[in-house]
Protein backbone atom coordinates (compact mmCIF):
# COMPACT_ATOMS: atom_id res chain seq x y z
CA UNK A 1 0.00 0.00 0.00
CA UNK A 2 2.74 2.83 -1.30
CA UNK A 3 0.08 5.54 -1.83
CA UNK A 4 -2.05 4.65 1.28
CA UNK A 5 -3.97 8.36 1.95
CA UNK A 6 -2.85 9.88 -1.48
CA UNK A 7 -4.83 11.05 -3.85
CA UNK A 8 -4.21 11.11 -7.65
CA UNK A 9 -5.09 12.56 -10.52
CA UNK A 10 -4.42 10.76 -13.97
CA UNK A 11 -5.32 12.92 -17.18
CA UNK A 12 -6.28 9.95 -19.87
CA UNK A 13 -6.84 7.45 -17.46
CA UNK A 14 -9.50 5.71 -19.98
CA UNK A 15 -6.97 3.56 -21.57
CA UNK A 16 -3.92 2.22 -22.27
CA UNK A 17 -1.22 3.37 -19.58
CA UNK A 18 -3.12 5.97 -17.78
CA UNK A 19 -5.88 3.11 -17.01
CA UNK A 20 -3.49 0.79 -16.12
CA UNK A 21 -2.03 3.13 -13.45
CA UNK A 22 -5.15 4.01 -12.55
CA UNK A 23 -5.99 0.29 -11.52
CA UNK A 24 -2.71 -0.35 -9.53
CA UNK A 25 -2.11 2.81 -7.89
CA UNK A 26 -5.79 2.14 -6.64
CA UNK A 27 -4.66 -1.62 -5.63
CA UNK A 28 -2.01 0.81 -3.75
CA UNK A 29 -4.34 2.51 -1.10
CA UNK A 30 -4.82 5.86 -3.38
CA UNK A 31 -7.98 7.87 -4.21
CA UNK A 32 -7.76 8.09 -7.71
CA UNK A 33 -9.31 10.81 -9.77
CA UNK A 34 -9.78 9.24 -13.36
CA UNK A 35 -9.55 11.59 -15.95
CA UNK A 36 -10.30 11.22 -19.65
CA UNK A 37 -12.25 13.00 -22.99
CA UNK A 38 -14.31 9.71 -23.51
CA UNK A 39 -16.78 9.48 -20.86
CA UNK A 40 -17.89 5.51 -20.79
CA UNK A 41 -14.05 4.65 -21.50
CA UNK A 42 -13.26 6.76 -17.74
CA UNK A 43 -16.46 5.16 -16.18
CA UNK A 44 -15.21 2.02 -17.16
CA UNK A 45 -11.56 2.59 -15.23
CA UNK A 46 -13.80 3.64 -12.24
CA UNK A 47 -15.94 0.54 -12.33
CA UNK A 48 -13.09 -1.82 -12.70
CA UNK A 49 -11.28 0.11 -9.42
CA UNK A 50 -14.11 -0.04 -7.51
CA UNK A 51 -14.56 -3.85 -8.41
CA UNK A 52 -11.58 -4.96 -6.78
CA UNK A 53 -12.32 -2.73 -4.02
CA UNK A 54 -10.38 0.52 -4.67
CA UNK A 55 -11.11 4.08 -4.38
CA UNK A 56 -12.15 5.93 -7.97
CA UNK A 57 -13.67 9.41 -9.49
CA UNK A 58 -14.06 9.86 -12.71
CA UNK A 59 -14.02 13.61 -13.75
CA UNK A 60 -14.53 14.19 -17.79
CA UNK A 61 -12.86 17.14 -18.77
CA UNK A 62 -10.66 18.28 -22.53
CA UNK A 63 -7.27 18.34 -21.12
CA UNK A 64 -6.85 21.52 -23.45
CA UNK A 65 -9.50 23.59 -22.18
CA UNK A 66 -8.96 25.86 -19.68
CA UNK A 67 -12.69 25.82 -18.38
CA UNK A 68 -12.88 22.31 -18.65
CA UNK A 69 -9.46 21.37 -16.77
CA UNK A 70 -10.54 24.21 -13.70
CA UNK A 71 -13.59 22.57 -13.09
CA UNK A 72 -11.84 18.78 -12.69
CA UNK A 73 -9.05 20.55 -10.17
CA UNK A 74 -11.82 22.27 -8.54
CA UNK A 75 -14.06 18.88 -8.38
CA UNK A 76 -11.55 17.01 -7.14
CA UNK A 77 -10.71 18.67 -4.29
CA UNK A 78 -13.87 19.27 -3.43
CA UNK A 79 -14.18 15.57 -3.13
CA UNK A 80 -11.18 14.52 -1.89
CA UNK A 81 -9.73 17.86 -0.49
CA UNK A 82 -5.90 17.33 -1.20
CA UNK A 83 -4.16 16.16 -4.36
CA UNK A 84 -0.71 14.65 -3.90
CA UNK A 85 0.26 13.25 -7.57
CA UNK A 86 -0.60 14.80 -10.42
CA UNK A 87 0.04 12.43 -13.81
CA UNK A 88 -0.01 14.21 -16.95
CA UNK A 89 -0.66 11.07 -19.38
CA UNK A 90 -2.52 12.11 -21.49
CA UNK A 91 -1.64 12.37 -25.28
CA UNK A 92 -2.02 11.46 -28.59
CA UNK A 93 0.32 10.24 -31.75
CA UNK A 94 1.28 12.26 -34.81
CA UNK A 95 2.54 10.68 -37.64
CA UNK A 96 4.07 12.17 -40.71
CA UNK A 97 7.28 13.75 -41.51
CA UNK A 98 7.09 17.69 -41.66
CA UNK A 99 6.43 17.99 -45.42
CA UNK A 100 3.51 15.01 -44.66
CA UNK A 101 1.26 16.62 -42.17
CA UNK A 102 -0.60 19.89 -42.44
CA UNK A 103 -0.75 22.95 -40.09
CA UNK A 104 -3.74 21.75 -38.54
CA UNK A 105 -2.81 17.94 -37.51
CA UNK A 106 1.01 19.98 -35.80
CA UNK A 107 -1.42 22.51 -33.97
CA UNK A 108 -3.73 19.10 -32.67
CA UNK A 109 -0.26 17.64 -31.64
CA UNK A 110 1.00 20.31 -29.64
CA UNK A 111 -2.30 21.40 -28.24
CA UNK A 112 -3.18 18.27 -26.74
CA UNK A 113 0.62 16.81 -25.95
CA UNK A 114 2.12 20.13 -24.64
CA UNK A 115 -1.14 22.41 -23.48
CA UNK A 116 -2.61 19.52 -21.99
CA UNK A 117 0.42 18.96 -19.53
CA UNK A 118 0.70 22.84 -19.17
CA UNK A 119 -3.01 23.25 -17.77
CA UNK A 120 -3.58 20.38 -15.55
CA UNK A 121 -0.20 21.85 -14.10
CA UNK A 122 -0.88 25.11 -13.82
CA UNK A 123 -4.03 24.05 -12.12
CA UNK A 124 -2.90 21.98 -9.52
CA UNK A 125 0.38 23.46 -8.56
CA UNK A 126 -0.30 26.11 -6.80
CA UNK A 127 -2.31 23.73 -4.66
CA UNK A 128 0.89 21.53 -3.72
CA UNK A 129 3.07 24.73 -3.35
CA UNK A 130 0.44 25.87 -0.58
CA UNK A 131 0.89 21.91 1.04
CA UNK A 132 4.76 22.11 0.32
CA UNK A 133 4.24 18.52 -0.70
CA UNK A 134 3.56 16.70 -4.28
CA UNK A 135 4.95 14.90 -6.96
CA UNK A 136 4.43 15.31 -11.06
CA UNK A 137 4.81 13.04 -13.44
CA UNK A 138 5.18 13.93 -17.34
CA UNK A 139 4.32 11.32 -20.04
CA UNK A 140 7.07 12.01 -22.13
CA UNK A 141 8.33 9.10 -24.26
CA UNK A 142 11.82 7.79 -25.37
CA UNK A 143 11.40 9.26 -28.73
CA UNK A 144 12.87 12.24 -27.05
CA UNK A 145 15.97 11.17 -27.00
CA UNK A 146 15.59 9.20 -30.51
CA UNK A 147 15.58 9.86 -33.85
CA UNK A 148 12.27 7.35 -35.15
CA UNK A 149 11.02 8.01 -38.84
CA UNK A 150 7.85 10.07 -39.43
CA UNK A 151 7.02 10.96 -36.49
CA UNK A 152 8.18 15.00 -36.72
CA UNK A 153 5.17 16.22 -34.36
CA UNK A 154 4.90 13.64 -31.36
CA UNK A 155 8.65 13.72 -30.90
CA UNK A 156 8.48 17.66 -31.00
CA UNK A 157 6.09 17.55 -28.19
CA UNK A 158 7.82 14.41 -26.22
CA UNK A 159 10.99 16.65 -26.17
CA UNK A 160 9.48 19.46 -24.97
CA UNK A 161 7.61 17.60 -21.94
CA UNK A 162 11.22 16.49 -20.99
CA UNK A 163 12.58 19.73 -20.59
CA UNK A 164 9.34 20.95 -18.91
CA UNK A 165 10.33 18.50 -16.57
CA UNK A 166 13.38 19.81 -15.63
CA UNK A 167 12.61 23.67 -15.62
CA UNK A 168 9.71 22.91 -13.61
CA UNK A 169 11.75 20.80 -11.28
CA UNK A 170 14.06 23.83 -10.56
CA UNK A 171 10.68 26.30 -9.72
CA UNK A 172 9.15 23.74 -7.38
CA UNK A 173 12.09 22.08 -5.56
CA UNK A 174 11.73 24.59 -3.21
CA UNK A 175 7.69 23.77 -2.42
CA UNK A 176 8.94 20.26 -1.74
CA UNK A 177 7.56 19.22 -5.17
CA UNK A 178 9.25 16.71 -7.32
CA UNK A 179 8.46 16.44 -11.18
CA UNK A 180 9.88 13.50 -12.99
CA UNK A 181 9.10 12.21 -16.73
CA UNK A 182 8.92 8.72 -18.03
CA UNK A 183 10.24 7.66 -20.95
CA UNK A 184 8.39 4.41 -22.39
CA UNK A 185 9.30 2.72 -25.90
CA UNK A 186 6.44 1.23 -27.89
CA UNK A 187 4.39 -0.17 -25.36
CA UNK A 188 1.22 -1.95 -26.64
CA UNK A 189 -1.98 -0.23 -26.03
CA UNK A 190 -4.80 0.99 -28.27
CA UNK A 191 -3.31 3.86 -29.03
CA UNK A 192 -0.16 1.31 -30.61
CA UNK A 193 -2.29 -0.80 -32.49
CA UNK A 194 -4.48 2.62 -33.62
CA UNK A 195 -1.88 3.63 -35.46
CA UNK A 196 -0.25 -0.56 -36.78
CA UNK A 197 -3.59 -0.35 -38.29
CA UNK A 198 -3.71 2.69 -39.84
CA UNK A 199 0.45 3.12 -41.02
CA UNK A 200 0.78 -0.41 -42.71
CA UNK A 201 -0.83 -2.63 -45.06
CA UNK A 202 0.43 -5.77 -42.61
CA UNK A 203 -0.07 -4.38 -38.97
CA UNK A 204 1.12 -7.73 -37.82
CA UNK A 205 4.57 -7.75 -39.85
CA UNK A 206 4.80 -3.93 -38.54
CA UNK A 207 4.51 -5.25 -35.03
CA UNK A 208 7.61 -7.88 -35.51
CA UNK A 209 9.58 -4.97 -36.95
CA UNK A 210 8.64 -2.84 -33.99
CA UNK A 211 9.24 -5.67 -31.75
CA UNK A 212 12.40 -6.26 -33.22
CA UNK A 213 13.73 -2.75 -32.26
CA UNK A 214 13.87 -3.35 -28.83
CA UNK A 215 16.94 -5.30 -26.94
CA UNK A 216 14.41 -7.30 -25.45
CA UNK A 217 12.97 -8.81 -28.67
CA UNK A 218 9.16 -7.66 -27.01
CA UNK A 219 6.96 -4.42 -27.21
CA UNK A 220 6.45 -3.33 -22.94
CA UNK A 221 2.88 -3.80 -21.77
CA UNK A 222 1.08 -0.89 -19.66
CA UNK A 223 1.78 -2.51 -16.80
CA UNK A 224 5.57 -2.07 -17.29
CA UNK A 225 4.98 1.80 -17.51
CA UNK A 226 2.38 1.91 -14.15
CA UNK A 227 5.68 -0.10 -12.22
CA UNK A 228 7.58 2.88 -13.35
CA UNK A 229 4.75 5.54 -12.52
CA UNK A 230 3.84 4.29 -9.38
CA UNK A 231 7.80 4.23 -8.08
CA UNK A 232 7.79 7.68 -9.35
CA UNK A 233 4.23 8.26 -7.21
CA UNK A 234 5.96 6.97 -4.10
CA UNK A 235 8.16 8.25 -1.51
CA UNK A 236 10.30 5.69 -3.07
CA UNK A 237 11.60 7.99 -5.04
CA UNK A 238 12.41 10.91 -3.07
CA UNK A 239 15.49 11.20 -4.10
CA UNK A 240 14.18 11.54 -8.27
CA UNK A 241 14.25 15.19 -9.05
CA UNK A 242 13.51 16.45 -12.90
CA UNK A 243 14.42 12.72 -14.01
CA UNK A 244 13.85 10.94 -17.07
CA UNK A 245 13.11 7.62 -16.21
CA UNK A 246 13.20 5.00 -19.24
CA UNK A 247 10.65 1.93 -19.46
CA UNK A 248 11.83 1.08 -23.02
CA UNK A 249 13.40 -2.46 -23.30
CA UNK A 250 16.72 -0.89 -24.01
CA UNK A 251 15.61 0.92 -27.15
CA UNK A 252 16.96 4.23 -26.18
CA UNK A 253 20.38 3.24 -25.35
CA UNK A 254 20.95 -0.15 -27.34
CA UNK A 255 21.57 -1.66 -30.15
CA UNK A 256 20.34 -4.68 -31.50
CA UNK A 257 22.33 -5.55 -34.41
N1 LIG B 1 1.89 3.42 -26.20
C1 LIG B 1 3.16 3.78 -26.40
O1 LIG B 1 3.94 3.10 -27.08
C2 LIG B 1 3.67 5.03 -25.78
C3 LIG B 1 5.07 5.25 -25.76
C4 LIG B 1 5.58 6.41 -25.19
C5 LIG B 1 4.72 7.36 -24.66
N2 LIG B 1 3.36 7.14 -24.72
C6 LIG B 1 2.50 8.17 -24.16
O2 LIG B 1 1.72 7.61 -23.11
C7 LIG B 1 0.49 8.33 -23.01
C8 LIG B 1 -0.66 7.34 -23.01
O3 LIG B 1 -0.58 6.58 -24.19
P1 LIG B 1 -1.43 5.25 -24.42
O4 LIG B 1 -0.62 4.44 -25.35
O5 LIG B 1 -1.89 4.69 -23.15
O6 LIG B 1 -2.66 5.90 -25.26
P2 LIG B 1 -4.24 5.57 -25.34
O7 LIG B 1 -4.68 6.19 -26.62
O8 LIG B 1 -4.49 4.13 -25.10
O9 LIG B 1 -4.81 6.42 -24.12
C9 LIG B 1 -4.78 7.83 -24.12
C10 LIG B 1 -6.02 8.36 -23.42
O10 LIG B 1 -5.94 9.80 -23.41
C11 LIG B 1 -7.23 10.31 -23.65
N3 LIG B 1 -7.15 11.67 -24.19
C12 LIG B 1 -6.74 12.05 -25.43
N4 LIG B 1 -6.88 13.37 -25.57
C13 LIG B 1 -7.38 13.84 -24.40
C14 LIG B 1 -7.75 15.14 -23.95
N5 LIG B 1 -7.64 16.21 -24.74
N6 LIG B 1 -8.22 15.27 -22.68
C15 LIG B 1 -8.34 14.19 -21.87
N7 LIG B 1 -8.03 12.93 -22.26
C16 LIG B 1 -7.55 12.77 -23.51
C17 LIG B 1 -7.84 9.35 -24.66
O11 LIG B 1 -9.27 9.45 -24.67
C18 LIG B 1 -7.33 8.00 -24.15
O12 LIG B 1 -8.24 7.39 -23.26
C19 LIG B 1 0.48 9.33 -24.17
O13 LIG B 1 0.92 10.59 -23.70
C20 LIG B 1 1.50 8.75 -25.13
O14 LIG B 1 2.09 9.75 -25.94
C21 LIG B 1 2.83 6.01 -25.25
Amino acid sequence: MRLRNKTVIITGAGSGIGKSTALLFAREGATVIVNDLQEPAGEQTVKEIRDAGGIGHFIQADVTDVQSVQAMVDKALNLVGHIDVLFNNAGISGVGAIHEIEPEQWDKVINVNIRGVFLPTKYVVPHMMERKSGSIIHMSSCIAEIGLARRASYAATKGAVLALTKSMQVDYAPYNIRVNALLPGTILTPFVENYLKTSYADPEEAKRSLKSRQLSNDLGSPEDVANAALFLASDDSKFMMGSPLYIDGGVTFGKNA
